[in-house]
C-alpha cells in the first residue's frame, strides 16, 4: 500500500515540490526539466497536465472556453498534481496570481520566482502563436502590463532567482543554491 502522504502543515522544505512560477518567456519549462534531472526528481509541467486533463491545447481552452475555464482547470490539476510524489513542477505565467492556486502551492510546495525584465522575455517569447494572452498587437505592452501587474504577487514566492541573458544552466545553478541555502535540497546533492 503507498504510504499515506503527510498533511501539508507538517512537510518540511524537502518534502516539498519544488515550484516555478513567473512571466511567459522566462524558461520555466527548460530549466525545471534540467533540475528536476539533476536532482533525480520527476518533472511536471502544468500547461502540459492541462491539456492533457482537457484533451487540446491552451490555445484552444481560451479561445473555446476562456480564460476563467482555463484558471479553473488549472487550479484543479495544480493541486492533483501537488498531491502527489514530490516533484518539480513548472507552472504557467498565470497560476500563482489566482490566489487559491497560490494558496495550494503555498501549501504543498517551495516557490521559485524566475524573474527577468521585459527585453529578455520578449527575446525569449519570440514569434510563436502559442500564448494566447500575447496574440495581440501590443505583445510588448501587454508584457510591461504583466510585469506591473504580477511582480507584486511573484514576490511572495519562498524563494526568487534572476534570469539573465546567457545560458539556462546558469539559472539552474542559482537555483541549486537557493534551494540548498532554505534547506530544500541537501548539501551533498549536486
Ligand atoms: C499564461 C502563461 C502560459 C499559459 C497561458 C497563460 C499567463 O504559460 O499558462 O497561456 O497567464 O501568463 P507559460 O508561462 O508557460 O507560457
Amino acid at each position: 500500500m503507498e504510504p499515506a502522504l503527510s498533511p501539508a502543515e507538517n512537510l518540511g522544505p524537502a518534502q516539498r515540490s519544488i515550484v516555478l512560477v513567473g512571466l511567459m518567456g522566462v524558461g520555466k519549462t527548460t530549466v525545471g526539466r534540467r533540475l528536476a534531472a539533476l536532482l533525480h526528481l520527476p518533472f511536471l509541467d502544468a500547461d502540459h497536465e492541462i491539456e492533457e486533463a482537457a484533451g487540446c491545447s491552451v490555445t484552444e481552452i481560451f479561445a473555446r472556453f476562456g480564460e476563467s475555464a482555463f484558471r479553473d482547470g488549472e487550479r484543479r490539476v495544480i493541486s492533483r498534481l501537488l498531491e502527489g510524489p514530490r516533484h518539480v513542477l513548472a507552472t504557467g505565467g498565470g497560476a500563482f496570481m489566482d490566489p487559491r492556486t497560490r494558496e495550494a502551492i503555498k501549501a504543498r510546495g517551495i516557490s521559485v520566482w524566475l524573474k527577468a525584465d521585459v527585453d529578455l522575455l520578449m527575446d525569449r517569447v519570440g514569434r510563436k502563436g502559442n500564448r494566447p494572452l500575447l496574440q495581440n498587437p501590443d505583445p510588448r505592452g501587454t508584457m510591461e502590463r504583466l510585469v506591473a501587474e504580477r511582480y507584486p504577487i511573484y514576490a511572495e514566492a519562498d524563494l526568487t532567482v534572476e534570469s539573465r541573458e546567457g545560458p539556462h544552466d546558469r539559472v539552474v545553478k542559482s537555483i541549486v543554491h537557493a534551494l540548498k541555502s532554505a534547506g530544500a535540497i541537501s548539501l551533498d546533492e549536486p
